[in-house]
């Protein structure tokens, strides 16, 4: 993702790409080879740079809050991938961070601005579907572990449902506002499969919606799908259908093509990647409010280690109104 957000920035008239910085050096040094820049091992030089303005974290989980609150001590602007760290303790000391320094903090939950996902914003909060009655979510693709090994440490890293789910636990609060309870089922804690992941949660949210989120690291290529159903109609949305030539192969071919892949052509020129960082910088320039605060980032971790806990322990989870856990 460092790289996606390294792209765009380049390609942004409002910005420019001072440091790339991996502890994987050459990884940087490809990278600002490629698009300039400098690169470095050292997240401490580019923070001490006085012409950042701010730092697009694209960490491992368990490290965001780390970096966040070095930026923030430094007086960046952070933007950080999501999800906004392994706890809600954490986020929530990431949101005090950045306020206390009087710095900007956007989430990079990049559902949100798909062009799909916010028409369907705007249908719902026109009343076209009425009252929504059900909604169901589901996110799959083939095991992010092979890629990079750290995604496998469930405990440090949350597995596929702080991968994936997150999303639609994000844009679904998005759309329908608050939680009251939540049951999950999943092989995130399962000891015989532990080369794939996959999560299922049923949800109800306090104004009736009922929402079933599926979620997998056990697929071939990666596929998403909505479905809102309300006292109007239905509203569905697959990502399949965006596609107008798909080729999907699970055996590599050569040395090359070592993982299962499927050619997109989406009908979408500026990706939605590009699209948030895009909406970060212009907010940096205007003072207007990020569209995904730290506090959105937290209210979706919370839910994300819920569905854990329930997988985990086989039990509903209930929320308060200010969307604490109720303790049973
Ligand atoms: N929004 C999305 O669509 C999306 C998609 C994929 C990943 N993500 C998120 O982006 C984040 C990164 O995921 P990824 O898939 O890019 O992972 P990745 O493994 O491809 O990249 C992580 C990079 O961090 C570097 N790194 C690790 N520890 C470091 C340290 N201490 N200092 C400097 N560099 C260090 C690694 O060398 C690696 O290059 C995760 O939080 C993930 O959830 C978001």
């Amino acid at each position: 993702m460092g790289s996606v957000h390294a792209r765009g920035l380049a390609a942004n008239p409002d910005a420019e790409l001072r440091w790339a910085v991996d502890l994987d050096l050459p990884r940087a040094e490809a990278l600002t080879g490629e698009i300039g820049g400098r690169a470095t091992a050292s997240m401490e030089e580019a923070l001490a740079d006085p012409d950042v303005d701010a730092v697009l974290i694209a960490l491992p989980t368990s490290l965001h809050r780390m970096a966040t609150e070095a930026a923030a001590r430094a007086g960046k602007h952070v933007f950080c991938e999501k999800p906004i760290a392994r706890t809600a303790g954490d986020g929530e000391a990431m949101v005090r961070a950045c306020a206390g320094a009087g710095v900007t903090l956007m989430i990079g939950h990049v559902v949100r601005f798909f062009p799909e996902y916010m028409r369907i914003k705007e249908i719902i909060d026109a009343g076209t579907l009425g009252r929504i009655a059900t909604v169901r979510g589901s996110r799959l693709c083939s095991p992010v572990q092979e890629r990079s090994p750290w995604f496998a440490d469930v405990e440090k890293n949350g597995g596929v449902v702080l991968d994936l789910m997150i999303h639609e636990l994000d844009t679904f609060c998005w759309l329908f506002g608050d939680v009251e309870r939540l049951f999950a089922h999943g092989l995130s804690f399962d000891p015989i499969h532990t080369k794939r992941d996959y999560a299922v949660a049923s949800l109800r949210f306090r104004n009736g919606v009922i929402a079933h989120l599926e979620s997998s690291w056990a697929h071939t290529t990666f596929r998403t799908s909505v479905e809102i159903a309300g006292q109007y109609g239905l509203l569905r949305q697959s990502s399949d259908d965006a596609t107008t030539l798909t080729l999907e192969r699970t055996v590599a071919l050569d040395d090359a093509l070592t993982r299962p892949a499927r050619v997109l052509a989406r009908p979408h020129s500026v990706s939605s990647h590009e699209r948030e960082v895009v909406h970060f910088v212009q907010c940096l320039k205007t003072g207007a409010p990020v569209g995904v605060s730290g506090e959105d980032g937290v209210r979706a971790i919370r839910l994300g280690n819920a569905v854990l806990d329930s997988m985990r322990t086989r039990r509903p989870v209930f929320f308060n109104e200010d969307g604490s856990v109720r303790e049973p």
